[in-house]
């Protein structure tokens, strides 16, 4: 199994800090933000009023329920009473809660492949779905994206073999912050519906999403009755709710009967899911936060882009989450080099693409070899989520030795005309 590229980072980090030197930290994924306190205050009232016992496999019914209302009231989907459930409205039923998407990820790819049957996951991809791959011995094919990392649908057709059984959506995205429109969604939905495929749509970013709409899959496949519905949404409080640490997110199953699958995995995999936090989680819906957070990474975004561009790293503000997906190839290093020397050099910590895109090469006795592809290879990924003046100096060192490599790179290839 590849280790995560992001791990990688976090360890050289870690050795340099050790030593005692500083290094701006564009590198991770957790935003700067506190857990909002009413959160935290329904964490102690657990633990105080003894809420510290195993709890029900799927998820507390308080929190399923108020999740199913969230869910629903945010995407339009009609809400069914938890005391009178009915197929075509979305109840606390088709809710399971998991120990953060992480672990939704892994079931869901669990309930919707077998081993050997395979998954189509975006060309550039948040690390873990590969390693939850190779856990489970499912195959993964790559979906090709273009340049601004939207999928090329034309191309998706071939990749389709009896073996295929879900395809991965996940927008906006980690790494690259692209987000799917409207179209692209239907087109996907119209896509898995003609081969039959299920959806793991993995939205643990969809509330940051800055000048668009957020379409997600979910609204689309409810529309549907309920036996030809085929999304399965993974989400969480990680990012929404500032509570990377706590571990928890959920699944929205399509049908009842799925969920009930998806709910018995959990005893084998978690047992069931730590209580106390749960009831502190209820309390994240009552207000809504997220329109603060979200204005506040928006402003990091535009700061990031307006830095980058000033010195010389001509960007495009990117449409959701909390990353720049950095196309550094015309320094002539690849993601890793760049990375290395970017820490070294300046000790600004960014993840190289390289992780996010390992093409896979499965072999006759069952072993796989990895290859980091092309697009990802020649692109860097940086985390915006950090306060401003941090992010200024980061962007700018980084910007700095871009161009630094850039001018030596176009002196060296004159030079060899
Ligand atoms: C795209 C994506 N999906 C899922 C996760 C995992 O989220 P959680 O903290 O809920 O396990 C992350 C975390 O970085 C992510 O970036």
């Amino acid at each position: 199994m590849p280790r995560s590229s992001i791990r990688r980072i976090f360890s050289a980090v870690k050795e340099l800090t050790d030593r005692g030197e500083q290094v701006i930290p564009l590198h991770i994924g957790d935003p700067d933000f506190e857990l909002p306190p009413r959160i935290a205050t329904g964490v102690a009232q657990a633990i105080s009023r003894g809420y510290t016992h195993y709890g029900p496999v799927r998820g507390i019914t308080p929190l399923r329920e108020a999740v199913a209302k969230h869910v629903a009231h945010r995407f339009g989907i009609p809400c069914a009473d938890a005391s009178a459930p009915n197929g075509d409205a979305l109840s606390m039923e088709h809710v399971i809660m998991s120990q953060g998407a992480t672990q939704a990820l892994n079931a869901v790819l669990q309930l919707t492949c077998d081993r050997g049957h395979t998954v189509l996951l975006p060309e550039v991809h948040f690390p873990n779905y590969m390693q939850q791959c190779v856990l489970a011995g499912v195959r993964a094919k790559l979906y090709p994206l273009d340049d601004n990392f939207q999928p090329q649908l034309d191309q998706l057709d071939e990749l389709v073999d009896e073996s295929v059984k879900a395809i991965l959506i996940n927008t906006p995205s980690n790494p690259t912050g692209a987000l799917f429109s409207p179209s692209v969604i239907h087109y996907l939905y119209r896509f898995a519906q003609r081969y039959n495929l299920w959806i793991i749509s993995d939205e643990a970013y969809m509330d940051y999403v800055y000048d668009s709409e957020y379409q997600s899959p979910l609204s689309v496949d409810w529309e549907q009755p309920p036996e030809l519905r085929r999304v399965l949404a993974v989400m969480s409080f990680s990012k929404s709710y500032a509570a990377t640490g706590l571990r928890i997110g959920w699944t929205v199953c399509p049908r009842v009967s799925l969920a009930q699958q998806l709910g018995l995995m959990n005893e084998p995999l978690v047992g069931s899911i730590t209580t106390p936090l749960q009831y502190g989680l209820i309390e994240a819906f009552r207000e809504d936060d997220t329109t603060v957070r979200r204005q506040s990474l928006n402003k990091r975004r535009l700061l990031a882009a307006k830095v980058l561009n000033e010195h010389g790293f001509k960007v495009e503000p990117v449409a959701g989450g909390m990353f720049y997906f950095l196309d550094i190839s015309a320094t002539g290093l690849d993601s890793d080099t760049f990375a290395d020397r970017l820490l070294a050099e300046e000790h600004v910590a960014v993840v190289p693409g390289s992780g996010f895109g390992l093409e896979p090469s499965y072999h006759a006795d069952g072993s796989v070899e990895f290859a980091p592809n092309e697009l990802a290879a020649r692109c860097v990924r940086l985390c915006f989520a950090v306060p401003s003046d941090t992010l200024t100096d980061g962007v700018k060192r980084l910007a700095q030795f871009y161009s630094r490599y850039f001018r030596r790179q176009s002196a060296g290839s004159a030079g060899n005309l």
